[in-house]
């Protein structure tokens, strides 16, 4: 008995790894290269201009940054569409520069993630150019299938069914070299891959140990519940029809005008993240680090919980779009309460909660919420437990740039083909170029033209304006990253009050440590505010910082029932006494 007891201790030990899991409580900054900075002046961001502005990201406190895809491939869909997930693309660098990046990263602490594209690979991509061939080694590498004779015009064979692309119209294809039709659940450019086949299974993992090799840190994964489309084995070898929606307004070129009951959230899906997982998991003792992975499913809150994991494995960490989806700058402190609340409550026991404020499909954060709430909302995705999604530009406030429909690039907005109401689908206003400074192209390149044009108010918010300010959204976000750090923030429990419909209050306690309280006035007018109702707070206060709206500065004493908070003020506290 004594041998077997011991032999257990033995093997759990054995499998019980002392690596950190760093990510617990990081700052995530997710880098668009196109966007971020231009080294040689081609009007195009790439991999050097990261290296260059990384000692920017260290003194900003970041702990990773998430790379948006810098692989090689034709940009139909600005990197999403992968010809070859070995190679860098030539716009953005060699793989020199990317060793390069990474070297420097590593000296400053900075961990790499890397966006893994799965979904599709670009039809440029030799994968997809064999399997039109038929060769037997790639045949099923991709969704192929025979259209259907329209009845009505026998010369005409149409698409296998009526699925529609997110970026609208057919999701299929015609290829002539097959003589078949293969799915894109988005550009034409995007074959999806066939997650059926155990090929494309044991490829697709190749792919994320290559990268790991190189010593990155994780990734963030797209498109995570289009992996699979439903069996056709169980639909007499075909794909079905989805049923139609019935939302309003739309035509069947609209991607909601169905519902994705066979293209989305197939149950297959969370076996291979968990996969995945495992994947990643092998380098956790080689490397000594625990590797982070991300996951990006737009879908029903229960389904996303999914993602992290099941009774017996580990998945990944299912990105938070709740602020995203139903927060907004009429939304209340008791709406803000609830998504919050909504997010913790769903979360399995012992996982980690994260929160993303924007990123390159949506709407930028300032033009979502408003200026006025900029530092509010940083302030709350840092002080929350967990992981905080920063999109580059967000630490600033910048705004959505116009983009005119002559400059548009983004193929949602081209494929709506509506020169007037393009805007309403384009991503292209969240990605215009970063604002380092007021001089041609806002310092992003040293060309005055680049692939998006500059938002226009790139003379008044941009970093160096922010840096020499003695107040900015910059400084401010920059200050509640150093209060991320603190042992209360980092670990403590959590307890968020709307105080009343315009305050939120969000306190962290950590015995034997100082309580950290973010409060924030959502309103246009000042507003008392009295914070005695929360838990365990000490009496005596101290600003610890405070946004750009706010009149109480650093180090100011308040007593917990007299907090004065001016209109749109998002200020951080700590207790003078420890806690609780
Ligand atoms: C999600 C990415 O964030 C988006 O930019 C891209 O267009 C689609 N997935 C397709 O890869």
């Amino acid at each position: 008995m004594r041998e077997f007891s011991l032999l257990v201790m033995v093997a759990l030990a054995a499998s019980v790894s002392c690596v950190d899991n760093w990510w617990k409580s990081a700052v995530v900054y997710q880098i668009y290269p196109r966007s971020f900075k231009d080294s040689n002046g081609d009007g195009i961001g790439d991999l050097n201009g990261i290296t260059q502005k990384l000692s920017y990201l260290k003194d900003t406190g970041i702990d990773a940054i998430w790379l948006s895809p810098m692989f090689q491939s034709p940009m139909y869909d600005f990197g999403y569409d992968i010809a070859d997930y070995r190679k860098i693309a030539p716009e953005y660098g060699t793989m020199e520069d990317f060793d390069a990046l990474m070297a420097a990263a590593k000296k400053l602490g900075i961990r790499v993630i890397l966006d893994y594209v799965p979904n599709h690979t670009s039809n440029e991509s030799d994968w997809f150019v064999k399997s039109a061939q038929r060769d037997p080694n790639y045949a099923d590498y991709y969704i192929w299938a025979h259209g259907k004779p329209d009845p009505k015009n026998p010369d005409y064979v149409g698409p296998p069914n009526n699925w529609v692309s997110v970026f609208r119209k057919s999701a299929w294809e015609y290829n002539s070299v097959r003589g078949q039709y293969y799915l894109h659940q988005f550009v034409i450019g995007q074959p999806d891959l066939n997650y059926r086949s155990a090929k494309v299974r044991e490829e697709m993992k190749d792919v994320l140990r290559f990268w790991l090799e190189k010593g990155v840190s994780g990734f963030r994964i797209d498109a995570v519940n289009m992996l699979y489309e439903v069996d056709p084995s169980n639909f007499n070898g075909q794909y079905p029809d989805e049923p139609v929606s019935g939302a309003a307004g739309l035509t069947p070129e609209d991607y909601d005008y169905l519902s994705h009951i066979y293209t989305r959230d197939q149950n297959e899906t969370y076996d291979l993240i968990y996969d995945w997982r495992a994947v990643l998991d092998e380098y956790t003792e080689k490397h000594n680090e625990s590797k982070i992975m991300m996951t990006e499913a737009y879908t029903k809150l229960p389904r996303m919980m999914r993602y992290y994991g099941d009774q017996t494995r580990n998945g990944s960490i299912p990105f938070n779009f709740l602020y995203l989806g139903e927060l907004n700058n009429q939304s209340s402190a008791r709406e803000i309460k609830t998504v919050i609340d909504k997010w913790m409550a769903y979360m399995p026991a012992g996982k980690v909660a994260n929160w993303v404020n924007g990123n390159h499909d949506q709407s930028r954060l300032a033009s979502r919420f408003g200026t006025d709430r900029v530092d509010a909302m940083n302030m709350l995705a840092l002080i929350l437990p967990g992981i905080s999604v920063t999109y580059q530009g967000e630490e600033l406030g910048m705004t959505d740039g116009y983009v005119s429909w002559k400059d548009t690039k983004d193929p949602q907005a081209c494929n709506t083909d509506d020169p007037v109401n393009y805007w309403k689908s384009s991503r292209d206003p969240a990605r215009t170029p970063f604002h380092w400074d007021a001089n041609t192209s806002a310092g992003f390149s040293t060309s005055s033209s680049t692939w998006l044009p500059v938002a226009d108010n790139y003379n008044t918010v941009n970093l160096a304006a922010q840096m020499s300010a003695a107040k900015s959204h910059y400084k401010f976000y920059k200050d509640v990253v150093a209060v991320k750090r603190l042992p209360a923030v980092r670990s403590g429990d959590l307890d968020v009050r709307a105080l009343c419909e315009s305050v939120l209050a969000v306190a962290r306690l950590l015995p034997g440590h100082p309580v950290v309280i973010g409060v924030m006035n959502l309103s246009d007018k000042e507003v008392p505010v009295d914070l005695s109702s929360m838990h365990l707070l000490p009496q005596q206060l101290q600003v610890e910082t405070s946004g750009i709206k706010c009149s109480l500065e650093k180090g100011a004493k308040v007593q917990k029932e007299n907090v004065t908070m001016p209109s749109h003020c998002a200020l951080v506290l700590t207790s003078l006494q420890k806690c609780c």
